[in-house]
């Protein structure tokens, strides 16, 4: 029981049993003995650096591919190889985010289990999770200029622009990066069901809760003028509000959010979802997502759509000012396996963390009505 309002604050002390899909899941962060220190980006990032670009997949030319792809097989091999118990590994990095969504972390000092989907911490919270992953990249792969590009999944072009305004970057971005999809290296796994079934398909981004198993093999003619629609609707059409947008208010005391539908913003339950459970395999359920190397390209792309969101035409599109999210804090694994506590209102602004987004015909869905 609560008096009054209060930010979510997050332990890893308290870690029980959850659920995902009716089956319960053992999924607690390793224990640790240091002392929690506070991530504070402008005591930690140097502003008078130039800002780190994360670029379009699809828009990298051949030879910075073959690097990009040669780069993300040495720290992904390095992250497959570390103890299990470290949490810079990807099985710990697949550990945290379940525990994060099935409801094994229980808010200090109640019996409440938290998700943080479905609600207004979605965006931030995966901001933070990309941001430390890269950081963990970064170290593994002593780069300090690695930069986690994004899969431009949203881009429906299947021809180019005639006055070349998307760069030439049409249409791959409809389709499962092929610098992820090589089985010789350390960012395949196996199991991506509807890829092994047709390596061809475009992603769909309508991919319906119920369908979530075993998704229709939809052809390009049908879903890629759904995917417009479906990204008109999170973007522009429903998701033109704050609360349609980011998802509904989540607060220390609040129950875990069970039902997707209730209340969760417009891009997460519709092209966020959706990728995942086209992918399918451990990308396609969020006990094992993180597990996959795709998720952090999959979220750099959703944490680039939040930032364009702000700036389309039409709505009311500003994050909450509530004080509940600027000082809700998340538990994270830094690149020297310790542990940071980071804050909301410091998520807000990717610039004021270091990095930007490559412009990649950033609103194709924009016209789509
Ligand atoms: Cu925490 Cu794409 O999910």
């Amino acid at each position: 029981s609560r008096s009054a309002a209060e930010p979510i604050k997050i332990t890893f002390d308290g870690c029980v049993p959850g659920l995902s899909n009716n089956v319960t899941q053992y999924c607690c962060p390793p224990k640790y003995n240091g002392t929690i220190v506070d991530f504070i980006p402008e005591k930690e990032l140097d502003s008078s650096k130039p800002l780190r670009v994360r670029k379009a997949l699809q828009c990298l030319t051949g030879k910075e591919q073959q690097e990009y792809k040669a780069k993300l097989d040495k720290a992904y091999t390095i992250l497959r190889n570390l103890p299990k118990d470290d949490p810079r590994s990807l099985d710990q990095h697949g550990i945290m985010h379940c525990a994060y969504a099935v409801g094994a972390l229980v808010q200090p000092g109640t019996n409440i289990t938290i998700d943080i989907h479905f609600s207004w911490l979605f965006y931030p919270f995966h901001r933070w999770f990309v941001f430390f992953h890269e950081r963990i990249l970064q170290h593994v792969l002593e780069d300090p200029e690695f930069s986690l590009h994004f899969w431009n999944w949203d881009n429906g072009d299947t021809v180019p622009k005639p006055d070349g305004s998307d760069g030439g970057c049409y249409e791959a971005g409809n389709f499962l990066p092929p610098l992820y999809n090589d089985s010789s290296t350390a960012q395949y796994v196996t199991g991506r069901s509807n890829l092994t079934r047709i390596p061809g398909l475009p992603v769909d981004l309508s991919v319906h809760p119920l369908e979530r198993e075993n998704p229709p093999l939809r052809t390009a003619d049908v879903v890629l003028p759904r995917n417009l629609e479906s990204m008109y609707g999170a973007m522009m059409s429903i998701g033109n509000t704050t609360r349609h947008f980011m998802g509904r208010e989540y607060r220390y005391g609040d129950s875990q959010v069970l039902n997707p539908f209730d209340g969760t913003g417009t891009l997460e339950i519709m092209g966020h979802a959706a990728t995942h459970w086209w992918v399918g395999g451990l990308l396609g359920a969020v006990e094992t997502s993180a597990a996959d190397p795709l998720f952090f390209t999959h979220h750099s792309n959703i944490d680039r759509l939040w930032k364009i969101w702000h700036n389309l035409p039409g709505g009311e599109r500003k994050d909450y000012d509530d004080p509940d999210f600027l000082n809700a804090e998340f538990l994270f694994w830094d690149e020297n396996a310790a542990l940071r506590r980071v804050k909301v209102k410091d998520a807000l602004s990717n610039e004021a963390l270091g990095y930007c987004y490559e412009t990649a015909n950033d609103a194709y869905w924009i016209n789509y009505v």
